[in-house]
């Protein structure tokens, strides 16, 4: 049994992460903004009362990251995958795209995942195998542009591609402690952000994304994985 701690799991495919791993037996740390409006996670709670904790985390709100962490931090808590997961996108592309909503991609996609990151190191310290999985996306990749269907999402493109960075360092500074870092796109997947026509259903891609990433260990140290566990060019 692993502890997983996972950022937007009130919704998407954070919460079917959650859903699949209580399956497979492990503990979670479901963290969303409002844990009393996340019906799908009470729900789940229902079912799994043991192993199921919902705690709240805005990971664009600073103060709530240090909450969060100190009150794991109390208990000495050790988690063994932080499924960084928590985002959000503007389809606009470069010419239209606004900056208030390019600074609030970056809070999310970027600022977000790095506070949680480096809040959760005491914690992913005490695992004898502690992996990240930044959750990024195929439009984050700068060598695939203008090979993907999709495209001009810049914001969105370049959160993703600044949080590969994010991976790539964090799995430089973090390896002495033992801490794997790794980006993860799940492909296509039908969610709010994916939309109807996209190619994954949640559960196909969270399942895929299980199989890579539950028995995970440091030989993925700093790499990119397609949703097929593939590598990705950065
Ligand atoms: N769907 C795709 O096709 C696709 C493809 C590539 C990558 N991804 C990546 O996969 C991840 C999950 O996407 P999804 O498709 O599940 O999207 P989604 O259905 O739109 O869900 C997004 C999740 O992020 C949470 N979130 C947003 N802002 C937050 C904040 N400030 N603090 C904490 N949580 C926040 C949302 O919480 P609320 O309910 O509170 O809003 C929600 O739980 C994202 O990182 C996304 O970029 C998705």
């Amino acid at each position: 049994m692993k502890t997983i701690l996972v950022t937007g799991a009130s919704r998407g495919i954070g919460l079917e992460w959650t859903r699949q791993s209580l399956g497979r037996g492990h503990r979670l740390l479901a963290t969303c903004r409002n844990p009393d409006n996340a019906q799908g996670l009470l729900t789940l709670r229902e079912s799994h009362p043991d192993l199921l904790n919902i705690l709240p985390l805005d990971v664009e709100d600073e103060g709530s990251v240090t909450r969060l962490f100190s009150e794991l931090e109390k208990k000495s808590e050790s988690i063994d995958l932080l499924f960084n997961n928590a985002g959000v996108i503007d389809w606009e592309d470069m010419l239209n795209v606004s900056s208030a909503s390019l600074e609030k991609i970056f809070k999310v996609n970027v600022v977000g995942a790095l506070l949680v990151l480096r809040a959760a190191i005491p914690s992913l310290r005490r695992s004898s195998n502690p992996i990240v999985a930044n959750v990024s996306s195929r439009l984050g990749s700068i060598e695939l542009r203008g090979n993907t269907q999709l495209g001009g999402a810049i914001g969105y493109q370049c959160s993703k591609a600044a949080l590969n960075m994010l991976t790539k360092q964090a799995s430089i500074d973090l390896a002495p402690f033992g801490i794997t870092v790794l980006s993860q796109s799940p492909g296509w997947v039908r969610t709010d952000m994916g939309g109807s026509e996209a190619k994954f259903s949640v559960e196909e891609a969270v399942t895929n994304m299980l199989g890579h990433l539950e028995h995970a260990g440091p030989s993925l140290n700093g790499k990119f994985l397609g949703e097929d566990g593939v590598e990705l060019s950065w």
